[in-house]
């Protein structure tokens, strides 16, 4: 059952989500591996965030550049305190939406003993405690910081399913755990909360929600092209088609990403839900490239709430490739 990441070649295990699952896919973090889980916003490409050699692996099986620092994972409040220094604006945060789709930024700690590699050298660290069951379970059962990325390669579209993760990671990590396909379907929102807070990535929680926990408003990245969060690359979550945005109908050849009520080949969420849409979303740009579509037109999305985390995907799934 157990596998290493550190031969391409050896067969990744499918877990399932039960005790002995867990068990074993603990087991894969203990001795250096790489496993995948599901969290409420996509999946993770899990490795102890205490050793170097198994954060490396990350890096290695997801051909991810190097200078991208990594989200830990832990089980709770009182786990995330062992790592960095909590701010009073932080806690409210933690205490309005932990367990759930948010990231915070906040000063590590010396004594930590989080690897340099999943903070690429920062004085800072970027904690969440996930609200999954399966996550939750898998951190309990291992009992330490897992650092988990997207369980994808890197620039292509982030999986909430164990089958995308298997698409695109078979072969290279010690296993997945099969919980099912991801309730939020984007990743989660992130914010600096080292000084005055500043959203560096928009997520599953909405920036309207946090400005209200806050009692503040909340900076918004800007344009396109910013690089909010270190390493955000601009072309990212790519499908291998190209993508025209704001698309009101497909010009030949294009295959059409709907919503609402722009029809299309494919909808994001025919009734303009958001949240639909968002959950939609990922499992949308798998389905356009196992279609073999090269040229995606998708219709405009509401900028409000989940909107402004789908319309960022969107951007970068659409900006010119390097
Ligand atoms: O929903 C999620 O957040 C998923 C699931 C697996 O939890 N994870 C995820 O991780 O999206 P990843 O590695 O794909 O995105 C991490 C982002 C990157 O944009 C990175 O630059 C930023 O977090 N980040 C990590 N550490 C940071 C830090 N110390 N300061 C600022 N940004 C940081
Ligand atoms: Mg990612």
């Amino acid at each position: 059952m157990q596998s290493r990441n550190d031969n391409a070649t050896s067969e990744t295990a499918v877990f399932l989500a039960d005790d002995a699952g867990l068990t074993n896919a603990a087991k894969v973090l203990s001795d250096g591996g790489l496993v995948a889980f599901p969290t409420e916003t996509v999946y993770g490409l899990g490795a102890d965030a205490r050793r170097s050699d198994a954060v490396a692996g990350i890096y290695a099986a997801k051909g991810r550049p190097s200078f991208n620092p990594l989200i830990v994972h832990v089980a709770d409040l009182a786990a995330a305190e062992a790592l960095v220094t909590f701010t009073p604006q932080a806690y409210r945060l933690a205490q309005a939406f932990w367990p759930g789709a948010l990231t915070l930024v906040l000063p590590l700690r010396p004594d930590a003993g989080i690897s340099a590699l999943v903070t690429a050298g920062l004085t800072t660290l970027a904690v969440r405690v996930p609200d999954h069951p399966v996550a939750q379970g898998l951190l309990r059962a291992f009992g330490g910081p897992v650092a988990a990325p997207s369980a994808n390669p890197s620039g292509r579209i982030s999986p909430t399913t164990a089958a995308h993760v298997m698409a695109g990671l078979a072969g290279r990590i010690g296993g997945v755990v099969d919980g099912g396909a991801c309730g939020v379907g984007v990743e989660s929102t992130i914010v600096d909360v080292t000084g005055d807070p500043v959203l560096l990535r928009a997520g599953g929680v909405a920036a309207e929600a946090l400005e209200a926990a806050l009692g503040q408003p909340l900076p918004r990245p800007s344009g396109t092209a910013a690089i909010t969060a270190p390493g955000m690359l601009a072309s990212h979550y790519a499908p291998q088609g190209t993508v025209r945005l704001d698309a009101i109908y497909a010009r030949p050849g294009e295959v059409m990403l709907g919503f609402g009520p722009v029809a299309g080949d494919l909808s994001l969420s025919a009734a303009g839900d958001l949240v639909e849409a968002a959950a939609n979303l990922f499992d949308r740009l798998h389905q356009l490239d196992a279609m073999g579509a090269h040229a995606i037109a998708v219709a405009p999305v509401p900028e409000h709430g989940l909107g402004a985390a789908i319309n960022d995907r969107l951007r970068r799934a659409a900006a010119p490739r390097s």
